[in-house]
């Protein structure tokens, strides 16, 4: 009954993607795509005990207050993927500083509730430990992230972001929370990437939401790789957000590396073979 009703609240076309979703994981019978499984049916419910509640509430609770801030600061744009600038504006500005308000960056590129209670159900029930992400921004959905780790009782999460006043707002951020085991390294993925995969060793879960490029992501996708713990998770924003992504993501889905990979239309979620 649970799962009727919160089917019903979200929107027709992400529904048909989690019920076909939830018939080829349940279709496929292992224990991994039974487990993924359960996540969404979960996210679905929005099931949580007490503690997970807590935890979400002081998030959006900070969320709220940053998408009602009129504080202006200067970004620099990333191009693909700065989700806070519509695509005119994307063009004129590409590589450029521009001004933004912080409710607007919150409100365009944060994830909402709904993917953020994703990410936060997989944490929890994969019972993952080492965690990367790419793209920070105000870090609500890497607040999400520490949070389950928390709750879990291990692990951390590094992060990734190349603009410095987003960087230093998101540090802010996870001190306001609490949030101890978060390390967010400056600068670009480009740059900064390697770097970090070799020093953290095998990653349990990778969450790429930034740069929103066919061949950058399929270069990030190659250079997290080898770095991916048996059965790690690879979680892949914006899959349907232009031509480009459309084809990195069917790529990545083809690849014999991958053993399962499940299409939530915003978002793609692999597990590793
Ligand atoms: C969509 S936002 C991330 C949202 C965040 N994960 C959340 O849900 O709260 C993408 C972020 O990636 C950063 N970014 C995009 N391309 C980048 C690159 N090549 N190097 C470093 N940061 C980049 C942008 O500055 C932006 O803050």
């Amino acid at each position: 009954m649970k799962f009727i009703k919160g089917i019903f609240s979200i929107s027709l076309r992400l529904n048909i993607k989690i019920i076909i979703a939830l018939f080829h994981l349940y279709r496929e019978g292992s224990d991994v795509s039974r487990l993924l499984a359960g996540v969404l049916e979960e996210t679905v419910c929005n099931s949580t005990n007490r503690d997970e509640q807590v935890w979400i509430e002081k998030i959006e609770l900070l969320r709220k207050n940053l998408e009602s801030s009129n504080t202006e600061i200067l970004v620099e744009d990333y191009g693909a993927g700065s989700q806070y600038l519509d695509l005119a504006s994307k063009e004129m500005n590409r590589n450029k500083i521009v001004t933004r308000t912080v409710g607007e960056i919150c409100r365009n590129a944060s994830k909402t509730g709904f993917w953020s209670f994703l990410l936060f159900k997989l944490i929890r029930k994969f019972g993952v430990s080492a965690c990367l992400e790419l793209g920070t921004c105000l870090g609500i959905s890497t607040s999400y992230i520490a949070a389950a780790l928390k709750l879990s009782g291990a692990g951390k999460i590094t992060t990734l972001e190349g603009a410095e006043s987003l960087a230093s707002l998101a540090s802010e951020n996870f001190h306001k929370l609490d949030l101890d085991n978060v390390k967010i390294i400056v600068g670009r993925f480009q740059d900064t990437l390697n770097k970090v995969l070799n020093e953290n060793g095998d990653m349990d879960f990778v969450f790429i939401d930034g740069h929103h490029d066919e061949k950058a992501t399929l270069a990030y996708f190659e250079q997290v790789i080898p770095f991916l713990a048996e059965r790690a998770l690879l979680v892949l924003d914006d899959i349907t957000w232009s031509e480009g992504m459309n084809r990195a993501w069917k790529t990545i889905t083809e690849d014999k590396r991958i053993k399962i990979s499940v299409d939530l239309r915003d978002i793609g979620i692999c597990v590793l073979n």
